[in-house]
Parts: C-alpha cells; structure tokens; sequence
C-alpha cells in the first residue's frame, strides 16, 4: 500500500467510528434507558413479604431443635455471654429473657452506639435473626466479636433455645 492507501484506511475509519457514535448518540436520544415509572410485574407491598417471612420463621423455629441450639450456646456464644436468670453480664450482656427484650435493655451493660442506637426495637425473632446472621451488618460497629451463623437450622435451632430463656416460654419452645 502506498501512502495514498494509507489515508484513504484511516479516514475510512475515522468515518465508521464517527456515524457508530452518531447512530448511538441518535439511538440514545430516540429511546432514552430511563426506567418505565411503573414496574411491569408489580411488585409487592413492603408488609405483606415481611408477615410471609415472620411466619414462615416461626414455622422453621417450631420444628426446630432448642437442644441443639443449647449446645451450640455452649460452644459459641458462653465466652462472653450468660443464659440463666440474674446472672452477671460478662464481656457480653446477660441473655435471660432476650426474645422480645428491648435492644440494649440489659441493666448495667455498657453498650456501643451501635446498639444503643436500636433501643426503640425489640429482639424479636426476624431481628434476632438478622443479628445472628450478620451482627456488623445489623448493627455496624456493633463490639459483639462474631462473625454470625449463616446455616438455617442452626440458627433455628439457636433462636429456638434463646425462646426457652424464659419464665413463661411459649408452649412450642419447652425444651425437647
Ligand atoms: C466474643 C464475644 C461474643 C460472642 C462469642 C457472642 N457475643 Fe453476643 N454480644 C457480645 C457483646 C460484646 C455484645 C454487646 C454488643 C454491643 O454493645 O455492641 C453482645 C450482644 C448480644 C446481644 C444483644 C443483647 C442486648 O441486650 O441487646 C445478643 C442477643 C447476643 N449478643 C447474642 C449472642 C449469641 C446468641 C451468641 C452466640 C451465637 C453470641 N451473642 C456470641 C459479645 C459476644
């Protein structure tokens, strides 16, 4: 090729990079990527997965094993935590009691911002739930040093066990 050739090449590229841009630029005019306002498959309302949730919990948490969530207790979370009525918060608070507590109720206990901060809600399963999982994500600068438990029988279990902390345990959460 000679150098005629050559510039004869290069133009016709710069030709088909600029009409790509301009069909793009034109595309992007005519049909804009803007989301439709309204979702084609409605989506639904915030409460009624969260009630489909909660009771789907409690159905899992009813079937699950409060024994096994007891030695799992033992295992995992008794460094730094009590279970029995009355006893002394050590690095953790003390967990008589903690199905519907207030957050960061437990008298005495220095908690982090972090919690104190949830002090308006109550542990109820779906946040205990959530806390166990993931306790940085819950409460992001949370102390509590524990990665959290990702199995779902096994938290059932837990959480199952945590009910039986209780002067009135509900009926299904008697020890097995
Ligand atoms: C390494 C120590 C440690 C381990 C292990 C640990 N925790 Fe904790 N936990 C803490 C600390 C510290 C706090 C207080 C957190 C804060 O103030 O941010 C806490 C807070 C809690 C709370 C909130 C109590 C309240 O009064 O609001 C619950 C519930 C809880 N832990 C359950 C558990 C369970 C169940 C396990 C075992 C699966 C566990 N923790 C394992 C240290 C621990």
């Amino acid at each position: 090729m000679n150098f005629l050739d050559w510039n004869k090449t290069a133009i016709a590229f710069v030709l088909s990079f600029a009409t790509l841009g301009g069909c793009w630029y034109v595309g992007q005019t005519l049909v804009a990527a803007k989301p439709p306002p309204t979702p084609a498959i409605p989506l639904n309302k915030e409460s009624e997965p969260d009630k489909a949730k909660g009771d789907s919990l409690k159905a899992l948490i009813t079937q699950a094993n409060a024994q096994n969530g007891q030695h799992m207790a033992q295992m995992l979370c008794s460094v730094c935590h009590t279970f029995t009525k009355d006893a002394a918060n050590t690095l953790g608070p003390n967990l008589y009691n903690i199905v519907n507590r207030p957050i960061a109720s437990s008298n005495g206990y220095s908690y982090t911002p972090a919690l104190h901060a949830k002090q308006k809600e109550s542990w109820t399963l779906e946040n205990l739930w959530e806390w166990l999982t993931a306790p940085q994500k819950f409460a992001q600068g949370t102390k509590m040093a524990f990665p959290g438990i990702s199995d779902k029988q096994q938290l059932a279990d837990m959480l199952a066990y945590l009910q039986t902390l209780s002067d009135s345990p509900p009926k299904n959460a008697e020890k097995k």
